[in-house]
């Protein structure tokens, strides 16, 4: 983990928010590469869950919203964590998560944390200039309730009955008693969310089964490790009282299995509870049997910037190889999925110095660009791969001498590290068989 942070850093994936006056724990940047390996991730999911489904639609709602909001959907009352200080070392930990809540994990000490203490996690603001109760409201700490409070609004624009539903990928916020593991646990992140209404006939089940399998494919397609990822089946104890199934999607981080996504089957439960509170009908009526009827819920909820560290975590590998003279080398490679990798193509000047090799590359380059996202570098070819191993890109060009005479240029795949002597007017088709 450390190894992956330090690249994170060095090669501008993700650096830590407000660095320069000593950081704020719980929240991250994404650095030039960082921001574009995010964009990609989320653009994976937003694909394969809104545009190749003909029953998704798209949603974008507001971070703050009426504080009834959190009210009706019970985190004003329940969403709370229980933590103790340590006396001696003054370490705060989150009481759930203390193996023996006698002993200190820190400093070792016996019998020194303060009573629990519950807390809640959403994080508070004022709207308006008069910084008192009446204007305080909240930061939302998920995305989803926006989508059941415009449930009504959605349906009836969009003209869909159920099965349909509705899609959002935005910020959350949580106040996190103990922000840690990198960007595994932060206070302000970015959720995927699909809200998907079912009519209540016997086959919501097979519903959220499929769902779960979707998602399923959706994570094999993008290579991750089969064996460091599982779907957890929560136990009718394990989950809440209303949901009538759940899973959750789990990866092995080299600190142990972790929450990426949770799947969930939750009922009626919220869009009765805004019902209830807001005294609006947010049924769906249905025109041919002229009825009203309250939708079941299956939810899938994914964290965009875990994803984003599984994807990175997964694609890490330090490799050794030895060459045929028998030295042994070594290299760091992100074995990025094509799609998702930051840049897709790099095209290399041989020299630096030399004015004709660096126009044919950039314009080799800029012939590429609009297909894929390439970036143009120049130098020392083996200082230039390795830097490209580092950042995960799937392949390398490179123009040299033989490209002015003949326009063949060499193509060096980051996996196989072989490389093909391509003729230029066959590169596009090239990369394209291969990406
Ligand atoms: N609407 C359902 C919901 O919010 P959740 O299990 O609380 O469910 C869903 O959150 C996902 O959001 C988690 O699986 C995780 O990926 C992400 N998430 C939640 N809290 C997070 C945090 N503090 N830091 C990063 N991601 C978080």
């Amino acid at each position: 983990m450390e190894e992956i942070t330090a690249l994170a850093k060095r090669r501008g994936f993700i650096f830590q928010s407000s660095e320069i006056y000593g950081g704020i724990n719980g929240f991250w940047d994404y650095g030039p590469l960082g921001a574009v390996l995010k964009r990609n991730v989320k653009d994976a999911w937003w694909r394969d869950t809104v545009e190749l489904r003909d029953d998704v639609v798209a949603f974008d709602s507001s971070i703050v919203m009426h504080p009834l909001t959190w009210k009706a959907s019970g985190h004003v009352d329940a969403f709370h964590d229980v933590f103790v200080d340590c006396k001696v070392c003054k370490h705060r930990f989150r009481f759930d998560h203390l193996k023996d809540a006698s002993s200190c994990p820190d400093c070792g000490s016996k019998n020194s944390f303060t009573e629990p203490r519950s807390f809640n996690l959403m994080m508070k603001t004022f709207v308006g200039p008069m910084d008192d109760t009446s204007s305080e409201t909240y930061l939302r700490p998920e995305t989803a309730q926006g989508i059941f409070v415009n449930f009504k609004n959605v349906y009836q624009t969009a003209r869909r009955r159920p099965p349909f539903g509705i899609a959002q990928i935005g910020k959350s916020f949580r106040n996190e008693i103990t922000p840690g593991n990198f960007t595994f646990r932060v206070r302000e992140f970015e959720q995927a969310e699909l809200e998907y209404f079912v009519p209540d006939d016997g086959n919501d089940m097979d519903v959220f089964r499929e769902w779960v399998e979707r998602r399923k494919a959706w994570y094999a397609s993008y290579g991750i490790a089969p064996g460091r990822l599982r779907f957890y089946e929560l136990g009718e104890k394990e989950r809440p009282h209303y949901a009538r199934a759940g899973v959750d999607v789990e990866y092995m981080f080299p600190w142990g299995w972790g929450e990426l996504e949770s799947i969930a089957h939750r009922g009626t439960y919220d869009l009765d509870a805004h019902m209830k509170l807001s005294g609006k009908d947010l049924q769906f009526f249905d025109e041919a049997s002229k009825t009203h009827y309250t939708p079941l819920l299956i939810e899938s909820s994914a964290g965009m910037d875990r994803t984003t560290l599984t994807f990175l975590i997964d694609a890490y590998e330090r490799e050794t190889s030895d060459d045929p003279n028998g030295k042994t080398t070594e290299r760091t490679v992100l074995r990025f999925h094509p799609k998702i990798a930051p840049v897709q193509v790099a095209v290399f000047s041989l020299a630096r110095n030399k004015p004709e090799l660096v126009e044919r590359a950039r314009t080799v380059e800029g012939s590429l660009r609009p297909v894929w996202r390439t970036q143009y570098d120049e130098g020392n070819i083996g200082q230039l791969y390795r830097r490209q191993d580092e950042i995960g890109t799937p392949f390398c060009v490179t123009i040299d001498y033989e490209t002015l005479a003949d326009g063949s240029v060499t193509v060096r795949s980051r996996d196989s590290m072989l490389q093909d002597r391509v003729p230029a007017d066959r590169l596009e088709m090239h990369l394209r068989e291969r990406l």
